[in-house]
Parts: structure tokens; sequence; C-alpha cells
């Protein structure tokens, strides 16, 4: 059995199908250059018949992205198996990825259908797929919660026909660590041509398990593990790439496997995807949130300073992250800037860099120290992918004990500037129902988060929406060190991507 693990990448995918996480095809190739750069196995692009932009997408990444092998999604279904293999038609390397679901309580109420029926769906699919390509991955959805003898049964039959992987999903996020190990550990020994095949897993976060099943799945003969940048998924979401990735590279002595992920890529990636999805990373989230390497009491900052290794089992620089150091001050010039931002992996115009210079140094006066993440937040709200048809170029908002919450706004659009006044329960409502009055806007703010980028009083807000509007949802982004101009960027960079995209409809998509 090989020692190499197989990441395959479903950010794309089954992440991208968390609600109001859809990208674009044209962000998705940003994910995927970036995958690219991390060294992924497998990039699944998307399900190709669920809706025009997953087939766009897969169509985009083939034709730029050629080292990974690119995969899509497919029902068992003829119709599906065709679709993937249109959009894959350009990719240097391709995968169809097909699936029927195999457990009871799926076969009963969802399929209606008997087992005799699935295994011949599912034969007939792989056959199809191999038609159209040798790398052919066969998933029986719901395989945690299925009869082991009839699973057995399919993957034997699947194998036969020609599936080179046969995936285990966890689909509803319910198994135990150990029972899953069992699952594999008695895949191995029951399907009698398991050996013409890579076993791979695919395990949902519903109780908190998905990184340990799919090491528990590792330790038992899982070479191929399917996970999300930050976790991202349906429902409670994916196994994290970072965390599988990273808990291989620190215990060597108990995996005694290997995998390819250029792990000093980790932080990059997790950035972007929070950026483009609009779901900023939870502060203690393992490997890539802000505090994954901050170390607070002081028993533990005395002991990491006299041997890192009392308190830090990764370094931090391992997985790209620059939190602990000091990167730039209010001294630094133009050329320090530009450096480090092509370090942190920018490629900005020269408009863009001047803007972003402008803000360093506005922030450095502020801030006095500058971290690679305020460099990282500052620079991805310059680098906005929505043209911005409105800009705030003022704001003054008051608030207080006992004074009405009031607020001024001004935006530019082309070379008209507009102003509005309105009061609310806090200064980020009144800013917000200024900028509506304004706009005319009749959305609905569905989810605010605030976070901060580091430590420290003067530390930059990060401010996450997600806003509604005539049946679509978008998010938006921005960070400042004042809280609510960040919270105003955040809501017109959401109103921004509606007014921007309110002329492609998208049609609904079929889900998994
Ligand atoms: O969770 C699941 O079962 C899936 C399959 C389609 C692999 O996403
Ligand atoms: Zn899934």
């Amino acid at each position: 059995m090989s020692d190499r693990v197989i990441i395959f990448d479903t950010t794309l995918r089954d992440g991208e199908q968390c609600p109001g996480a859809s990208l674009t095809p044209t962000q998705k190739l940003e994910v995927a250059r970036q995958l690219d750069r991390l060294n992924v196995d497998v990039i699944e692009g998307g399900f190709a018949i669920a809706s025009p932009g997953d087939f766009e997408g897969i169509q985009l990444i083939a034709r730029h992205v050629t080292r990974p092998i690119l995969c899509s999604l497919a029902r068992a279904l003829p119709k599906d198996i065709e679709a993937a293999s249109r959009a894959l038609k350009g990719a240097k390397r391709r995968r169809i990825h097909t699936f029927v679901a195999t457990s009871d309580v799926h076969m009963k109420h969802k399929l209606h259908k008997a087992e005799g029926e699935v295994v011949r769906l599912a034969v007939a699919a792989v056959k199809q797929a191999r038609r159209y390509t040798d790398d052919v991955e066969f998933s029986p959805e719901d395989a945690a919660r299925s009869r082991p003898e009839f699973l057995y049964r399919v993957l034997e039959a699947v194998i036969a026909a020609g599936a080179r992987t046969v995936n285990i999903p966890d689909t509803v996020g319910f198994a135990i660590p150990v029972q899953f190990g069992e699952l594999i550990a008695g895949i191995k020994a029951n399907v009698p041509n398991i050996d013409q095949a890579v076993i791979s897993v695919h395990c949902h976060n519903d109780l908190g398990l998905s990184t340990a099943n799919s090491l528990a799945a590792v330790l038992n003969g899982a070479r191929q593990v399917e996970v999300t940048i930050n976790g991202i998924g349906e429902r409670a979401g994916n196994a994290s790439l970072e965390e599988v990735v990273m808990a291989i590279k620190t215990r060597p002595d108990l995996f005694g496997v290997t995998h390819g992920i250029n792990t000093k890529e980790l932080y990059k990636a997790s950035r972007l995807v929070s950026k483009l999805t609009g779901f900023l990373v939870q502060p203690n989230k393992a490997i890539v949130g802000a505090n994954a390497f901050a170390h607070e009491s002081g028993i533990h900052q005395d002991g990491v300073l006299k041997f890192k290794k009392t308190y830090e089992i990764m370094r931090p620089e391992d997985v790209g992250f620059g939190a602990s150091k000091l990167v730039l001050g209010k001294h630094s010039g133009r050329h320090a800037f530009g450096e480090r931002l092509k370090a942190l992996g920018f490629a900005l115009s020269a408009a863009q860099f001047g803007a972003a210079f402008e803000r360093f140094k506005r922030l450095a006066d502020q801030k006095k120290e500058v971290f690679d993440q305020d460099l990282m937040a500052i620079v991805e709200d310059q680098l906005t992918d929505v043209p911005e048809r409105y800009r705030l170029i003022y704001l003054h908002a008051t608030s207080g004990t006992g004074v009405v919450p009031t607020a001024t706004v001004r935006l530019q659009r082309g070379k008209e500037t507009l102003e509005a006044a309105a009061s609310g329960d806090g200064p980020v409502n009144a800013c917000y129902k200024a900028i509506d009055r304004l706009l005319g806007f009749k959305g609905k703010l569905l989810d605010y988060t605030i976070q901060s980028v580091t430590s420290g009083q003067e530390a930059l807000g990060e401010v996450a929406v997600r806003v509604q509007a005539k049946g679509r949802i978008e998010h938006g982004r921005g960070a400042s060190t004042d809280i609510i101009e960040a919270s105003a960027k955040a809501y017109l960079s959401a109103i921004n991507r509606l007014l921007g995209q309110a002329s492609r409809p998208r049609r609904p998509k079929v889900m998994a």
C-alpha cells in the first residue's frame, strides 16, 4: 500500500454548497490557482450539471490550472455524467466522480429503489464514465449509515466496472472515529478486489468529528481524504484540509504517511476562501484562526520565550502565518511594502498598489505595529472583484449613553456625490439606514460579524455581512481601525455586489 495520502480538495464543490457561499466562475478560478500553489492532488471544481455557473467554473479551471487532476461530481445518471465529461473536456487530467446513495434510509425514502437497482445504477454510471476517462471515482452516499455487507457488494461491483477510487462518505457526520476506522478496515478485509482501487473518505462535521474520522480512516488504510479549506461545506461543513494535513505532518510517528501539500500556503488559502465566500474564520480555529499561535497566559509566554517547543507543536511559519512577527511600521517605504506584499503572494496593479500603500501609511500612523494579517486585510479590501459603483468617502457617526445614535454618510457614484443622514438603534444601524436612504435600497441584513484582525486596542476590525435583496444573497467585507467605517464598507460592498450582478440571474442549483 502506498504511504502517500492523496489530498482531494472539494472547497469548490461541497464547500461551495454551504448556504450563501456561492462563487462566480472567476472566483473559482482564483481559488483553484491557490489550491494549485498548495499542491493539492485533486480539485473537485464543481457539479457540472448543477448550474451553468458550475459548468463554466469547471471549464475555466480546466483551461488555466493544468497540474492537479480536475474532477466534476455527477449523480449516477447518464445526463449528469455526460455534462461532467463535457465540462472537463479541456482538462489535461480529468476525473468523473459519480455517486448514488446506499443506506436503507436513503434508498427507501429518497430514491425509492431496492438494493439490486442501486447496484445496477452504480455499475452503469461507472461504465459510462469510463468511456470518457480512465479516472473514475465512485461514492456510495451515506456510506457510514449503510449496511456494511451491502456496501461491500456495491464496492466490489463498481471496482469491477472500472472505478479506480472508492470514496466512503459520512454524508451526515454520524460516524465516531473508532467505528469509522473499523468500517475502513472492514472494507479492506471484505471487498475482494479492493487492491485495484484507492480508498477515499469524505467526512462531514455534524458532530465535530470530521477531522478525527478522516484521520482514523487513514490509520486504517484510506489513502485519499476529501477536504475543504476552512472546513466549509454543507451544514457544519467538511473535514478541514489544513487540520488533516497538519495532523499528518505533525505526527509522522503515528501516521507513517506523507502528503504533497505545501503547508506554507495554508494561511493564504484560508484568507482567500474566507474573503471570497464572506465567511470569517473563527479566532480559535485550529491552524488558521487568528489565535492559533497566540500565547496569552504568562506561563505559556514565558515557556515559549525560553524554548518554543514547550507550548508550540507546529511553527506558525510552516502554515504561512506571520502573526508573531512585526513586519512593517510607519517608517517603512514603498519598496519594503512592495516586497512584503510580494512575499504574501499579492500582485497589484500600479493604481491598486498606490491606494494600498496610502492605506498602509494611514494604518501605520494609527497602529504603530503592522502585521502580515493587517496587510492582508487592507489589500484584500482594496482588491475588490466587484466594480465599486458606490464608494464611501465620508462618514460621521455619534452615539453614547442617553444620545440618539445618528450617522451622516457621503458616497461617491462616478462624479456625483450623494449625502444622507439617519438615526438608528446604534451607530451601525444609523449608518446602514443612511445608506439605504441614499440608494433607495430595500434589502435585509441577514448576518453581521465583527472580528479583530490582530490583538491590541488599535487592531483593525474586520466586518463581514450577508445582505438579501430581490431573492439574492450577497456578502460584503470591510476592514478599518474604526469599526463603524468597517461596517459601512462591508455593507456597501455587499450592495455593490447585489447591484453588479442584478442583471445576471442565477438558476437554482441541483444539490448533491
Ligand atoms: O457528503 C456526501 O455524501 C457527498 C457525496 C456526493 C460524495 O458530498
Ligand atoms: Zn459531502
